[in-house]
C-alpha cells in the first residue's frame, strides 16, 4: 500500500503525519510506503520546519531527512490513498483530479479518527510550541486509528 500525506507547505503537518505512519509501518511490519507533499510550492526542497523537527525528535519520530515537494497530478497514479490535512488542501487536490478514480483516493486524515466529522489538522505554522505538540499528538492518534481501521478490523 502506498500512502501520501498532503498539507499546504509540506513542512509542518504532512511531514509529521508521514513520520508517524513510517514509524508504525516499520514497527508493525505493515509494508506501507509513505510520502508527503504540499499543495503549495513555497517551501520546495526545504527541511521540515525547525519547530516540528525539534518536537518530532522528542516524540521519537525523526523527520530530518524529509524534503518538501509539491503535490503533482502523477501522485494520483503513484499512491493508493491521498490524505489531506485540511479541507482546503482536500479541495485543491480534488481540483487536480482527472477522473472519479483519482477523486476516490482523496480522504481527510482526521476522518480516520473521527469518522465523517470532516475535522481538520490545525495549521501550526503561525502558532506556539503547544500548537506544534498538539498537532503531533493529533497526528499520532489519527495514525493509530488509520492502522487500526485498515489492518486490524477486517
Ligand atoms: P503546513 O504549514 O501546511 O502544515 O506545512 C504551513 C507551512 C508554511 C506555510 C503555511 C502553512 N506558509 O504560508 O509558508
Amino acid at each position: 500500500m502506498k500512502v501520501l500525506m498532503v498539507c499546504l507547505g509540506n513542512i509542518c503537518r504532512s511531514p509529521m503525519a508521514d513520520g508517524w505512519l513510517r514509524k508504525y509501518s516499520a514497527d508493525q511490519n505493515l509494508g506501507i510506503t509513505v510520502d508527503s507533499a504540499g499543495t503549495a510550492n513555497y517551501h520546495v526542497g526545504a527541511k521540515p520546519d525547525s519547530r516540528m523537527r525539534k518536537w518530532a525528535i522528542e516524540a521519537g519520530v525523526p523527520i530530518e531527512e524529509l524534503r518538501a515537494r509539491q503535490f503533482s497530478v502523477s501522485d494520483f497514479d503513484e499512491f493508493d490513498i491521498i490524505f489531506a490535512m485540511d479541507q482546503s488542501n482536500q479541495k485543491n487536490i480534488l481540483s487536480l483530479a482527472r477522473n472519479e478514480a483519482d477523486k476516490q483516493k482523496v480522504r481527510l486524515y482526521l476522518n480516520e479518527l473521527y469518522p465523517n466529522e470532516n475535522m481538520e489538522v490545525p495549521d501550526p505554522y503561525y502558532g506556539t510550541d503547544s500548537d506544534f505538540k498538539h498537532v503531533i499528538q493529533l497526528l499520532k492518534n489519527a495514525t493509530e486509528a488509520f492502522v487500526n481501521n485498515e489492518f486490524k478490523k477486517k
